[in-house]
């Protein structure tokens, strides 16, 4: 009988409880046994494994955060933490890993992998920042929560005749304010991939009150160069109009996965199982189109992100 360990680790995201659910239940499916690792790769190295069974992943489906709970781990990226993370896997027997996390966990199931532990890598983290996949889960409902703030701060923006600047997460990758920003109609949205063109967003927002635009909402990633408070004094500094800024933070990582997240989660978690039912070696799931796709780990860990500038450009030209 095959033994599988599953773990969440690095940022939390909505979606990630609907891919243990999937795990769990396929691999139960299909006659393996299952245990949980608890605080992603701390737990791993600490021991705190147990075993689940179908009834422990009842009612999560459509809940936020992970019921393994998750961490950022230092202690695993040494050698030493490697290895005894491998040596509690021998002891549990486990010979295969689901990782349910984003690119830094990834990178850790390739550093088990080398280890000769099989792993599956399933991408969850709302940043959508893998090369290899058009969508990570979590990215759909971090979106959604983003446009839901987006549209309330809209009204109290348009009530004040105010500009203001939503700051959102995203370090290295825009996708979070690409997506919220045109679908929530933002006049301009800043992302890391982008150079910074202040002059041309000073310029729209003047052209947007003159033909009697009452608010300007200016959506920007977190890792873009300048921060949120000084982007607002200078566009308030060059425009002479009121600016405000809000920053989303957390609020973006909770709350129960949309239809599109539960969808992923549990189709990307079946499809890791059925890889190793079927004796695969480490891979990475992932989707393109509609359609659930897997690469060789190390690979896909390899594959660049490219930025789909388009969206930019039509968020540009719908907020004339
Ligand atoms: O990985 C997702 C993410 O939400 C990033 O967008 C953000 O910068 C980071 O995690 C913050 O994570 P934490 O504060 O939990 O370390």
């Amino acid at each position: 009988m095959k033994r599988i360990g599953i773990i969440t680790s690095g940022g939390d995201a909505p979606g990630m409880n609907a891919a243990i659910r999937a795990a769990v239940r396929s691999a139960i499916f299909y006659e393996m046994e299952v245990y949980g690792i608890e605080r992603g790769y701390e737990g791993l190295m600490d021991g705190d494994i147990k075993q689940m069974n179908v009834s422990s992943v009842s009612d999560i489906l459509q809940r936020g955060g992970t019921i393994l709970r998750t961490a950022r781990s230092e202690r695993f990226m040494g050698s030493e933490g490697q290895k005894r993370a491998c040596d509690m896997l021998e002891n549990f027997e486990i010979d295969s890993l689901v990782v349910i996390g984003g690119d830094g966990s990834l990178k850790g199931g390739l550093d088990l992998h080398k280890r000769g532990v099989t792993v599956m890598g399933v991408p969850c983290t709302i940043d959508n920042d893998l090369g290899y996949t058009d969508f990570t889960i979590g990215f759909d409902t971090a979106v959604n929560t983003v446009l839901n703030a987006l549209s309330n701060i809209r009204d109290t923006s348009s009530s004040h005749e105010r500009t203001t600047v939503i700051e959102v997460m995203g370090r290295r990758c825009g996708d979070i304010a690409l997506y919220a920003g045109l679908t929530g109609g933002a006049e301009h949205i800043f992302i890391p991939e982008e150079e910074i063109n202040i002059n041309a967003l000073c310029r729209k927002v003047i052209q947007g009150r003159k033909r009697g635009k009452l608010h300007s909402i200016i959506v920007k990633a977190e890792g873009v160069g300048m921060g949120s408070q000084e982007l607002a004094d200078v566009i308030k500094e060059r425009t002479g109009l009121e600016t405000k800024i809000v920053v989303l933070g957390y609020i973006q990582r909770g709350g129960s996965p949309t239809a599109r997240d539960r969808m992923l989660a549990s189709r990307m978690a079946f499809k890791a199982i059925e890889l190793i039912k079927d004796e695969s070696s480490s891979k990475a799931i992932g989707v393109t189109g509609d359609k659930i796709t897997h690469y060789d780990l190390e690979e896909a860990l390899q594959m660049e992100r490219e930025q789909d500038m388009s969206i930019m450009q039509l968020a540009d030209i719908l907020s004339i």
